[in-house]
């Protein structure tokens, strides 16, 4: 099946054209981040003003770079949420003027509005060959670490998504975010983060462990953000660039390694797991990486490619292509009677 998805949950407007959940024939991303880069921040009037101007050359352009038109494509999948809600309604009207428009006599193509943060994890399976998702894959942990989410699951298939923990306060992505603005840092923090820290030695600030009691999964990021803040209101004005490298490399390896502590509590409680897939933007981490490859020496992790991180749309097609084979009734995907945000409607 040739798979269009969109994505227009926060600041990417995004297209790609999928054949059923294995090959990317394109994937295309509109980025407003400089545009919000001033404020430090997403603005949503903003975002959603912008995903209006862009959605449809950005369209245009995933079906140019695929070499197809719309009438090759079978399928539609959307982010009906969570996100912005003006960005969502952008990116789920258009899908739907674009899934009605398609009706006549011979076609009526079906729309799958799906769960962005669930999308993330099949952009880390984008490149999974199809014999390893057959029998080395699930059951698994899947990890969504992004601006928004640092949820954990226990997937059982594709469309299983049982969630273990979250955060109770700040994401991961967000504390990066956060800390890199009291840094006085670019946003989005994290790879900013990222590239400081490879300068910095992070022996030479401790930095307090979150969330450390044994056989509890969930996550909290604002004490290490709050400490972060009075660390540097100590340093004070003079911080040179040697102490703000060390400060980035000490933050940046409680933030990860809380991540990696949870995913081994959580792999001892379900020892019957075949991998884990970590994805969302903060995946792109090559810190990240290397302490899973060190903490988890026997079993399979899988991150995304770098492109398929952050938000993009091939996870979103992927991902639908997944709840329409599922699924029992498929007619849920011709009658577009939901809303966006988090009434999901459809069932498997
Ligand atoms: O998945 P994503 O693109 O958007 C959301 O759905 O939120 O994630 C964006 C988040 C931001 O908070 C950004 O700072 C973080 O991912 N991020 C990183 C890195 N690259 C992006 N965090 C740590 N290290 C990175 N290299
Ligand atoms: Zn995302």
């Amino acid at each position: 099946m040739l798979v269009l998805g969109i994505e227009s949950s926060c600041d990417e407007t995004a297209f790609a054209v999928v054949e059923d959940d294995k090959r990317v024939l394109s994937s295309v991303i509109a980025s407003q981040m400089s545009l919000h880069a001033v404020y430090g921040g997403v603005i949503p009037e903003i975002a959603a003003r912008e995903h209006l101007k862009a959605i449809y050359p950005t369209y245009l352009e995933s079906l140019r770079m695929a070499d197809k038109s719309f009438s090759d494509v079978d399928m539609i999948a959307i982010t009906q949420g969570p996100g912005l809600v003006g960005a969502l309604l952008v990116g789920t009207a258009f899908a739907k003027g674009l899934a009605h428009g398609s009706r006549s006599a011979t076609r009526n193509i079906p729309l799958v509005p799906v769960d962005h943060v669930h999308a993330h994890v099949h952009g880390a399976l984008l490149g999974v060959p199809v014999e390893d998702k057959d029998q080395h894959l699930f059951p698994c942990l899947a990890l969504v670490v992004s601006g928004g989410h640092s949820n954990l699951y226990y997937m059982q298939n594709a469309t299983s998504f049982e969630l273990l923990s979250y955060t109770i306060d700040d994401a991961c992505g967000e504390c990066f975010d956060k800390v890199a603005k009291l840094l006085g840092l670019a946003y989005p923090g994290g790879p900013v983060i990222e590239r400081m820290a490879k300068q910095g030695d992070p022996k030479q600030f401790a930095m307090p462990k979150m969330m450390v009691e044994k056989d509890k999964l969930l996550f909290s990021y604002s004490g290490l953000k709050t400490h972060m803040y009075y660390l540097l209101k100590k340093l004070g004005e003079d911080i040179s660039d040697t102490q703000k490298a060390d400060a980035c490399a000490a933050f940046q390896e409680e933030a990860l390694g809380q991540l990696v502590r949870k995913l081994k509590i959580a792999s001892e409680k379900y020892p019957a797991i075949r991998s884990v897939v970590i994805a969302g933007g903060v995946s792109a981490n090559q810190r990240f990486r290397e302490l899973m490859r060190v903490q988890f020496p026997k079993t399979k992790v899988h991150f995304p490619d770098l492109r398929f991180c952050s938000d993009n749309a091939a996870m979103i097609a992927a991902y639908g292509w997944n709840v329409y084979q599922q699924a029992h009734d498929k007619q849920q995907f011709l009658k577009h009677n939901w809303d966006v945000y988090s009434r999901y409607k459809y069932d498997l």
